[in-house]
């Protein structure tokens, strides 16, 4: 895989995100309360809302612009919504992040 350094984990705020640009898009870099990280891409499935700018709750996000709630483990739709993101493997090595777009950029299913 092609590892990617995307910077320390302490440059996420817990329970927070940051947006990561690639040439396929935006990418959102997710911190759980529980120092877990998760990479989705940073379009709500809905009608693409900023999912970087959510609330993060558990293993999940909210999207900012009507609220669906979107896991971070495997970029679906919770509850009675449908649809899902593209989920981007993280490596975290003693806290420095790293992304793989290849063949990460593979859609959720
Ligand atoms: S755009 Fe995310 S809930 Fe509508």
């Amino acid at each position: 895989m092609n590892w990617i350094a995307i910077g320390h984990i302490d440059d996420i705020p817990l329970r927070g995100a940051r947006c990561v640009r690639v040439p396929e898009g935006k990418i959102a870099v997710f911190r759980t309360a529980e120092n877990e990280v998760f990479a989705i891409e940073d379009q709500c499935p809905h009608k693409g809302g900023p999912l970087s700018q959510g609330i993060v709750h558990g293993k999940a996000v909210t999207c900012p612009l009507h609220n669906w709630v979107i896991s971070l483990e495997n970029g679906q739709a919770l509850g009675a919504d449908e649809g899902a993101v593209r989920t981007i493997p993280v490596r975290n090595d003693d806290g420095l992040l790293s992304i793989s777009l290849e063949p990460a950029m593979m859609a959720a299913e």
